[in-house]
């Protein structure tokens, strides 16, 4: 008989009745696809590098809410902060406010590429405005993602992220009901490829407005860039006339206050930034060159449409202002990228002592594990030898010890300030007892 995650878990009642209830009221009981779990896990409290699910049973949370948490759950001085904003001040939709003017300042004292930025509430939002803003200032239609990024749900870039091994590389739209016209618009090259795309260019010439890429594609775990790869883009984009975006919405400030641009040296047009800039507060971020952004019609005279209601909405601000004063005063990011190597190194050990075929990677405070024997990891094709019910059920056999790396195929794991080095050790120890129990499974035909 096939043993199920849900066989596993010692109790899940609570979580599985929440999960019921909620099916009723929403279409499958939860409010974003990618929260899909199996088994079904509903969180009721935080803190710190710790979460308890409806059953009080406790996790070292490593998914991090797929990459916002940055200084640890529920963070007291952010949480302080948003709590006395928001006794006094909350949206006014006129004009701007102090708390909006020292946020941007302190965006363009940090990203090298950013001389004006503008907030937005989700990353979608910012790639959104970052395309259309490409087309604006280019007069032309067209852009290039890569296979493997992801850069949020709308028409312009919902395509090839992991795709089927069948449709990599080919047309892979991510959603029924999206515009042929979109899809079609958007060019799909291999990361760390530049032959890939100067044949799309070539292929289309004085038609590509932009280049959209994650500087690290984290939506696949982690593929490092190669230094010659983001230099030849900003040179193909100069040659051009094609505005390059560096969609730093995870990079951003979880590698760095400045994004990875302040780490490889390579600057983008624009950027968009989201998650760790505000430790799991909504806001989100599109920076860039002045003379690109002053074409927002936040501008009077400005011709490109920009708008929300709850733009720089004063608690997302009070999170987002006191998460970059402590990434400015407190060595988080020391902290973050030790743990994140010690983890890495941890695994590493682990996997070849006991002679499994993993591939550990990643960066900074970033890690995962593929499996599939040790290899160079150039672009989305090198994955495809990643056994995915390996990945899954080494995740949830992780869970069933209480540390929690999301069990979804291709994702990454997170470091926060939070997390201690007894942290590290003890999911290490769970590590191997849950390799051991994955490959068991596999020996024994389960999966
Ligand atoms: C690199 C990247 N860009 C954009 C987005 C979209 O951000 P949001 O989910 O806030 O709309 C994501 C979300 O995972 C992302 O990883």
């Amino acid at each position: 008989m096939t043993t199920t995650a849900s066989d596993l878990q010692v109790s899940h009642d609570g979580n599985l009745r929440l999960h019921e209830e909620a099916a009723q009221y929403t279409p499958g009981g939860l409010h974003t696809a990618i929260r899909i779990i199996d088994p079904p896990l509903c969180i009721r409290r935080a803190r710190g590098a710790y979460m308890w699910d409806e059953d009080d049973k406790r996790y070292i949370d490593y998914h991090a809410a797929f990459a916002p948490i940055i200084l640890g759950h529920c963070h007291e001085a952010v949480v302080d902060r948003v709590i006395d904003a928001i006794r006094d001040t909350d949206l006014y939709g006129i004009s701007t406010t102090r708390m909006e003017l020292d946020f941007s300042r302190k965006i363009v004292d940090h990203v090298p590429s950013v001389e004006q930025v503008l907030v937005c509430c989700t990353g979608s939002e910012a790639t959104f405005h970052a395309v259309r803003l490409a087309r604006a200032v280019t007069e032309r239609r067209k852009i290039i993602k890569f296979q493997g990024c992801y850069h949020g749900w709308h028409d312009y870039v919902l395509r090839n992220v992991i795709s089927e091994l069948q449709m990599v590389n080919k047309w892979d739209p991510g959603s029924a009901g999206m515009l042929h016209e979109a899809v079609e618009n958007t060019l799909v090259c291999r990361f760390n490829n530049l032959d890939d795309v100067e044949e799309a260019v070539k292929g289309n010439p004085d038609q590509i407005a932009g280049v959209i890429l994650e500087p690290i594609p984290h939506n696949v775990g982690c593929i490092l860039p190669k230094q010659e790869f983001l230099e030849g883009l900003r040179k193909i984009c100069d040659r051009e006339g094609i505005v390059l975006i560096f969609d730093e919405v995870i990079t951003g400030f979880r590698h760095a206050i400045g994004g990875y641009q302040s780490i490889c040296g390579v600057t983008p047009e624009i950027t968009t930034m989201g998650k760790a800039i505000a430790n799991g507060f909504p806001i989100a971020a599109i920076g860039g060159k002045r003379e690109l952004m002053q074409r927002f019609n936040t501008r009077v005279g400005g011709d490109v449409f920009f708008s929300g209601t709850f733009n720089g909405h004063a608690s997302c601000l009070a999170a987002a202002l006191a998460t970059v004063e402590i990434l400015e005063s407190e060595p988080v990011h020391e902290h973050i990228f030790r743990l994140g190597q010690r983890m890495r190194d941890g695994l590493g050990e682990i996997v070849e002592r006991l002679g499994y075929p993993c591939t550990v990677a990643g960066f900074g405070s970033v890690y995962t594990m593929y499996f599939m024997e040790e290899r160079p990891i150039e672009n989305f094709d090198d994955l495809l030898a990643n056994d995915g019910a390996l990945y899954i059920r080494y995740r949830q056999e992780l869970m069933k010890r209480g540390v929690f790396e999301i069990p979804m195929n291709l994702k990454r794991n997170h470091l926060s300030y939070s997390h201690t080095d007894a942290d590290v050790d003890f999911s290490l120890e769970a590590a191997e007892e849950a390799l051991n129990a994955t490959f068991n499974a596999r020996a024994a035909g389960e999966i």
